[in-house]
C-alpha cells in the first residue's frame, strides 16, 4: 500500500525543482537570496524596484515642496498632511532600496535622472487646491503602477511582492485622503 507522502507529489501535480534546489546550494554561495533559479527575474524586479524608487523620492520632493509653501486660512492642516505623506514616501523609498541591495542591485538615487525615471510628476503650483490635485494625480499614478508591478511580480518573488502590496495599501490611503481634502 502506498503512504501519504509516495502518493501526494503524483496526486497533486506538485513536487519540488530537485534540480534547483541543488543549485542553490551548491553554486553562487555570495549571492546570499539570489538563487539560481531566480537570478533570471532579478535584473528585471531591480529595474521596476528602481523606477518605483525614482517614482517616491519624486514624490518626496513634491510634497515637501507643498509643505513649505501652503498658504492660506486653510493651509495649516493640509500642509501638515503634506508632511506627513511625504515621510510615508520616504519611508517607502528606503524599503525599495534596502530591497534592490537584497537582490544584489545597486539603487539610483542620481538627481539627474530621477524626474524622466518617476512615473509622477514634480508640481510646483502655488495654489492649495491645485497642490492637492497635483498629489491626488500622483498618487493615483502611484497605485496602477504598484498594481501593475504586483501583477508582473508576482510568484516570482514572494518577499518583493509583499512589500509592494503594503506599500500600495500606503498609497490607496493616500489618495482616499486627498479625494476628501478636494471635495471638502
Ligand atoms: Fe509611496
Ligand atoms: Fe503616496
Amino acid at each position: 500500500m502506498n503512504t501519504i507522502s509516495q502518493l501526494a507529489p503524483h496526486a497533486s501535480g506538485m513536487t519540488l525543482d530537485e534540480k534547483a534546489l541543488k543549485a542553490a546550494g551548491s553554486s553562487h554561495l555570495d549571492e546570499g537570496a539570489v538563487t539560481p533559479a531566480f537570478r533570471q527575474h532579478r535584473d528585471d524586479i531591480v529595474r521596476l524596484l528602481n523606477d518605483a524608487l525614482a517614482t517616491e523620492l519624486v514624490c518626496v520632493l513634491r510634497y515637501k515642496r507643498h509643505h513649505f509653501t501652503a498658504h492660506g486660512m486653510s493651509s495649516p492642516a493640509i500642509a501638515a498632511e503634506f508632511m506627513v505623506h511625504a515621510n510615508e514616501e520616504t519611508a517607502h523609498a528606503d524599503l525599495i532600496a534596502r530591497r534592490i541591495v537584497q537582490l544584489g542591485g545597486e539603487p539610483d538615487f542620481s538627481p539627474d535622472t530621477l524626474l524622466a525615471r518617476s512615473h509622477a510628476e514634480y508640481d510646483t503650483s502655488s495654489d492649495l487646491k491645485a497642490m492637492v490635485k497635483a498629489n491626488l494625480v500622483a498618487e493615483r499614478i502611484a497605485v496602477e503602477a504598484y498594481r501593475q508591478m504586483i501583477a508582473l511580480i508576482g510568484d516570482k518573488d514572494p518577499t518583493t511582492k509583499r512589500m509592494l502590496e503594503a506599500i500600495l495599501a500606503d498609497e490607496e490611503e493616500h489618495a482616499d485622503e486627498l479625494k476628501d481634502l478636494l471635495e471638502a
